[in-house]
């Protein structure tokens, strides 16, 4: 074994290489983005310097607690395999003009989240500005509508229904103010008597998607006029 030193060389080159192509470079340019208010503006002590100005809200907001345990059942129960969640340029895909975003997503939209979603398969519709498309209440009882089975909204919908996140139950004696609004003569309601109410998990799953939007401008990535 005469050449054991060029072969460790060769291992530590090829290695150093590689580590420093694939995590230095990426740190060395995205390591330090960080929430950001829509406009920088000229530091006082140094004009080249970008700063943003004192008491703006950042962007992008962090999620609230519900919306985080949300996120895990998201997770959990595999979402992923059929939604991403980033948008793509125009000239890139249609995102934009399917009315997916309003404008690209960058990296900084990202900053805040331990674990990205963004996901590779688009059998359903992509899901990072969800929450801008259904809104408030409406959104909230179209979402629960759609996840106990999508065919109640979606006719012809090949995403699988969730019914297990929901509970039947007979209406004892008020129904409850968060029962399933069905849409009348929807073959899917319970039958009369009974009600259909979002678990803990369900209620949680549906804040997280109603909080997923990106409707606020980066420097980097203005929402078009
Ligand atoms: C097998 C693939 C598949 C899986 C898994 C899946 N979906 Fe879907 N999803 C679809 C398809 C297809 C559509 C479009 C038709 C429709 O609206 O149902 C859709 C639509 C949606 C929409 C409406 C989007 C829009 O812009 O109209 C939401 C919200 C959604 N899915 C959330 C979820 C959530 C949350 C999960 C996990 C609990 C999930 N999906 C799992 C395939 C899937």
């Amino acid at each position: 074994m005469k050449n054991l030193p060029t072969l460790f060389c060769g291992i530590f080159f090829a290695l150093a290489f590689s580590f420093s192509g694939l995590i230095l470079t990426g740190h060395i340019q995205l390591g330090g983005l960080e929430p950001s208010t829509e406009t920088l503006v000229p530091s006082d002590d140094d004009p080249n310097v970008m700063v943003m100005e004192e008491g703006q809200t950042r962007y992008p907001l962090p999620l609230s607690g519900i919306a985080q345990q949300g996120k895990q059942v998201y997770i959990e129960l595999g979402c992923i395999y059929c939604h991403t969640q980033q948008i793509r340029r125009p000239g890139f895909g249609a995102d934009i003009e399917r009315g997916w975003g309003l404008r690209q997503t960058v990296a900084r939209d990202y900053v805040r989240q331990d674990r990205v979603l963004l996901g590779t398969m688009r059998t359903g519709p992509d899901l990072a500005h969800v929450g801008g498309r259904y809104a408030g209440d409406a959104g909230r009882d179209w979402n629960h509508l759609h996840l106990y089975n999508p065919q109640t909204v979606s006719p012809g919908s090949t995403m699988p229904p969730y019914p297990f996140l929901y509970e039947t139950r007979e209406i004892i004696n008020e129904p409850s103010p968060k029962a399933l609004d069905f849409p009348a003569d929807s073959e899917y309601a319970p039958p009369p008597g009974y009600e259909i109410v979002p678990t803990r998990r369900a209620e949680a799953l549906v804040e997280y998607l109603l909080s997923l939007r990106v409707d606020y401008s980066l420097p980097e990535a203005p929402i078009p006029e």
